[in-house]
């Protein structure tokens, strides 16, 4: 049986798309059974119709500071679907801790950085003034603190001297697009499990490629 997943979106939704067309395979684990905006004018929800998947939209805007009467009306929803894991997807409203503590272990987040670095607002911007030579995206187990909880996968891009914040997003939401899907899989079929802040994934496949950014000649 597949897993039922809500996605989470509150704009452009590109890692919406990508795991709506991974989970086209036949054989991924996961079925994405409705895409869910916080806003009315997001534009993933036209590619998410588009592609034939149900759409809801629970504005937060008239709760206001009500996280807990939004999340009541999100969570009736996810109900009434049964959801059984969830992908944020560039949504960008806070949850309150009794919501994350009711889907620990079951709702993903990506982060456009190699987190713990650069949490938060301009993530690219932070990475170019830190003067990191590697970033790229992680996605991991939502907690209560922003952009934060047991890492599940990550992947890197180099940072060129050039870059500016719109190239390297750009080369990181590629990068965003494949582990997405990836991590999705491995939770569908229960290949992670949690060890206290850490996320261990059962059958990992031995890795030891390095990366090194700048390599001279
Ligand atoms: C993505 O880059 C995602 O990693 C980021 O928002 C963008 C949404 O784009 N999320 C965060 O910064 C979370 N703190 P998308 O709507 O095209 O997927």
């Amino acid at each position: 049986m597949k897993r039922r997943v809500a996605i989470l979106i509150s704009g452009r939704g590109s890692n919406m798309a990508a795991l709506i067309r991974a989970a086209a395979a036949p054989d991924f684990p996961a079925e994405i059974a409705v895409v869910i905006s916080n806003r009315a004018d997001a534009a993933g929800l036209q590619k998410a119709a588009e592609s034939g998947v149900a759409v809801e939209v629970i504005e937060s805007k008239p709760f206001g500071k009500d996280r807990a009467g939004f999340e009541a009306k999100l969570q009736a929803a996810l109900d009434a679907r049964g959801i059984e894991l969830i992908c944020l997807a560039g949504f960008m409203r806070l949850f309150t801790a009794e919501f994350v503590q009711r889907w620990y272990g079951r709702m993903l987040n990506i982060h456009p950085s190699l987190l713990p670095s650069f949490p938060g607002l301009d993530p690219h911007g932070q990475a170019l003034r830190a003067g990191v030579k590697l970033s790229g995206a992680t996605v991991h187990f939502v907690i209560p603190e922003t952009d934060a909880g047991p890492i599940v996968m990550q992947g890197a891009v180099v940072v060129r001297d050039d870059d500016t914040p719109d190239a390297l997003s750009e080369r990181i939401l590629g990068v965003e697009h494949r582990i997405y899907p990836e991590a999705l899989k491995l939770l569908a079929r229960d290949q992670v499990r949690l060890e206290g802040d850490l996320c261990r994934t059962k059958a990992a496949e031995q890795a030891d490629q390095v990366m090194i950014w700048p390599m001279v000649s």
